[in-house]
């Protein structure tokens, strides 16, 4: 039973991590420079949690790493779980129903992705806004887990009003031209075509990518608050797209990830 495995891997996570923790990051492909700013107390392997699945892609680790942000306790993902992996639903929001049983209120989630919005440039930080689900499927479908949330769970405000306010002050006190977005969450492993590009735009959406909306999903079902951040690592806006690669995305969320990490850590300690 499900259910008993989140149970079991809460129960062991709760003995690691710092009492009071309420805050949970979800860091995205090259994204982990994060875990720089973060005053590291303990760092959990996967493979140690019970019924953690374990990442296999390049560019994530795969550990939990436990500290503090200016003192805020929390816990980072290093190395997602993604779909395309071959991971059912059900395994890729694994941890954020973990991170619920434990009692993180606020889920801070990172990725990289390509851009639709032709006002969008190649290593602007877009704070996510709304997501559209094209994944083809949804991590709820199955019986309802009723400890967790509702069946038919409201998604009218699914990232947090207050907490992109927040960010949208830092970034102009700041000078980081933050950008908003929908984001457009795919299976993936391949990249759009220029014709899918030119869909996901139409259909609105302002960047698109291989992650978050499940774990989003299942967060928001349960209550917690959330909040995204999209580097956009690439184009696929008509006439400006490029073969790309992991490699350069890598590349590319690596230069940006400072600007992340900057709203990230001031909403941590100031929100
Ligand atoms: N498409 C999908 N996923 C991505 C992209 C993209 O262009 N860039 C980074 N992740």
């Amino acid at each position: 039973m499900i259910l008993d495995e989140i149970k079991e891997a809460a129960a062991y996570l709760q003995s690691r991590v710092i009492d009071g923790t309420s805050v949970g990051i979800i860091l995205g492909t090259g994204l982990g420079g994060l875990v720089n700013e973060i005053e590291i107390a303990d760092s959990i392997d996967y493979h140690e949690i019970p019924h953690f699945p374990v990442s296999t892609v390049q560019g994530h680790s795969g550990r939990l790493i436990v500290g503090r942000i200016g003192g805020v306790p929390v816990i980072a993902m290093q190395g997602r779980f993604h779909y395309y992996e071959g991971y059912t639903m059900q395994q890729v929001t694994f941890p954020a129903r973990v991170m619920k049983l434990i009692g993180i209120k606020t889920l801070f989630v990172s990725n990289a992705s390509g851009g639709l919005n032709p006002g969008f440039k190649v290593g602007d930080v877009m704070v996510i806004t709304d997501h559209i689900n094209m994944f083809g499927t949804n991590p709820l479908i199955g019986p309802n887990m009723d400890e967790f949330g509702p069946r038919f769970p409201d998604m009218s405000e699914t990232y947090s009003k207050r907490l992109i306010k927040k960010a949208l002050e830092i970034g102009e006190a700041e000078g980081l031209n933050l950008k908003t977005g929908t984001y457009v969450g795919t299976t993936g492993p391949t990249f759009e075509t220029p014709a899918e590009y030119k869909m996901f735009r139409t259909l609105g959406g302002d960047a698109v990518g291989m992650s978050t909306v499940p774990e989003v999903i299942v967060a928001h079902h349960s209550g917690m608050e959330v909040f995204g951040v999209s580097i956009i690592t690439d184009s696929g806006v008509p006439g400006e797209i490029v073969e790309v690669s992991h490699e350069e995305v890598q590349k590319v969320a690596a230069a940006a990830e400072p600007r992340m990490t900057r709203v990230i850590k001031c909403l941590v300690t100031c929100a």
